[in-house]
């Protein structure tokens, strides 16, 4: 059986590196007349930056794309559009019998309406999220992409739910969520391998960890402006890492030059001076994922408005305070570990002020086994 799976952006490349594995774990264990499982990457180069891709591929050891289609950014037609040419070109060529997509990207979107066309059948893995905000690129990814696929692997029972509202009921798995057996799998890799504390200068709880880049709060000066001005303000009391998207550090470098002029760390030298008693805003360069996992298991607090990280907070047992007005991720809400904020200056210094661990963390997410279920399901 030939798969071609479609990456593109950062979260995708921990999403696939978890199913590619998973892959691998398959077709040593298969037997008898069972068939083996062919994948091939197709990079649409969304995210090109080596600290937002390639870095990714090396430290996951994710299988080198058969194809980068090197589309890079743009508007969302042109973007979307030169992958959706690309994509099909690879899929003529390559003739799979599945195509596999992740979340909620141009690059998703692109993969699921290229391969339906060729009447290749999509598995959608992060099918069934919602945000119920047709604003947001996302969701208008999310709901046309599960609305042509085959296979729907559902990582939470409200994601089975939103499609169950939507008319969609065949082809629907609750297989758990994918990211939560990269964490599992690459946590214990990470803390043994990542000296991102030591470089920075940093104690275990004694830092907020920080991420911002979705379009509706960079896009929006109001809204960046108020989540700023909130950083700067809880920094004041205890250091806030702010791994900074190259989306967000254009736009702030525009608004507002003099604060990234000296703002951005490279944390690829240790930092000399300063151990433990810095404070302020502390933006530097985005981080690989051992990085990342090391900084949010150690933080306080985690303020975000990323999908994955709002996860990885819960998973990790750290609070978080969620930048934006909805989540797709409402069962974090509804057991305490994490609160919407929005943009509101006020609002979130205060959330994050008074933000403490609420205890339990039921299993939400699966059993960490998400993308063995995604296979086995793939191969039945
Ligand atoms: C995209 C996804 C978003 C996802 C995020 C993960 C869409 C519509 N959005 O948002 O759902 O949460 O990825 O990080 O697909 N840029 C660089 N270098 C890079 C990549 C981007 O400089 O390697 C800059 C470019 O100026 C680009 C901007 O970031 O225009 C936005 O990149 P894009 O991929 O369009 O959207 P993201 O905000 O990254
Ligand atoms: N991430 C990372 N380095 C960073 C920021 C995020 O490795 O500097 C990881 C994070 O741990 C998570 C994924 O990237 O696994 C989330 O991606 P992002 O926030 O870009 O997108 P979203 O999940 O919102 O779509």
């Amino acid at each position: 059986m030939k798969i071609v799976t479609i990456v593109g952006a950062r979260p995708q490349f921990v999403k696939a590196a978890a199913v590619s594995r998973a892959v691998q774990t398959y077709n040593q264990s298969i037997s008898g007349n069972q068939t083996t499982i062919l994948e091939l990457l197709v990079h649409t180069g969304q995210h090109y930056d080596r600290d937002m891709s390639d870095i990714f591929f090396e430290e996951l050891g994710i299988p080198e794309p058969a194809y980068n289609l090197g589309i890079g950014s743009g508007s969302h037609g042109r973007q979307t559009g030169e992958m959706l040419r690309g994509i099909e070109e690879a899929l003529l060529r390559e003739q799979p019998d599945w195509l596999l997509a992740y979340g909620d990207t141009n690059s998703t979107l692109a993969g699921a309406l290229a391969a339906v066309k060729l009447h290749i059948p999509v598995a959608h893995v992060e099918a069934g999220l919602r945000s119920h905000n047709r604003c947001m690129p996302e969701e208008i990814n999310r709901v046309l992409t599960d609305h042509v696929s085959t296979l729907l692997l559902c990582p939470t029972e409200t994601a089975v739910k939103n499609l169950k509202d939507e008319g969609i009921k065949q082809g629907v798995h609750l297989v758990g969520d994918v990211m939560y057996d990269a964490v599992l799998h690459d946590l214990p890799v990470a803390e043994r391998r990542s000296a991102i504390l030591r470089d920075l200068g940093l104690q275990p709880k004694g830092y907020h960890l920080a991420t911002v880049h979705r379009a509706e709060n960079t896009d929006d000066t109001i809204r960046l402006d108020g989540i700023l001005a909130a950083l700067q303000e809880i920094s004041r009391i205890r250091p806030v890492v702010w791994p900074m998207h190259p989306r967000t550090r254009q736009v702030l470098s525009r608004l507002h030059p003099s604060l990234l002029a000296d703002a951005i760390e490279d944390h690829s030298t240790p930092i000399p001076g300063r151990a433990g008693t810095h404070h302020g805003l502390r933006a530097i360069n985005p981080v690989s994922y051992f990085d990342m996992l090391v900084l949010e298991k150690n933080a306080k607090l985690i303020l975000t408005d990323s999908g994955g990280v709002q996860k990885e907070a819960y998973w990790l047992g750290v609070p978080c305070v969620t930048l934006r007005d909805e989540t797709e991720w409402v069962e974090t809400v509804e057991v305490g570990w994490n609160v919407l904020a929005g943009a509101d200056r006020d609002q979130i210094v205060r959330l994050a002020e008074t933000r403490t661990p609420p205890g339990e963390r039921p299993a939400l997410f699966g059993a960490g086994d998400a993308a063995k279920r995604t296979i086995e399901v793939l191969a039945a």
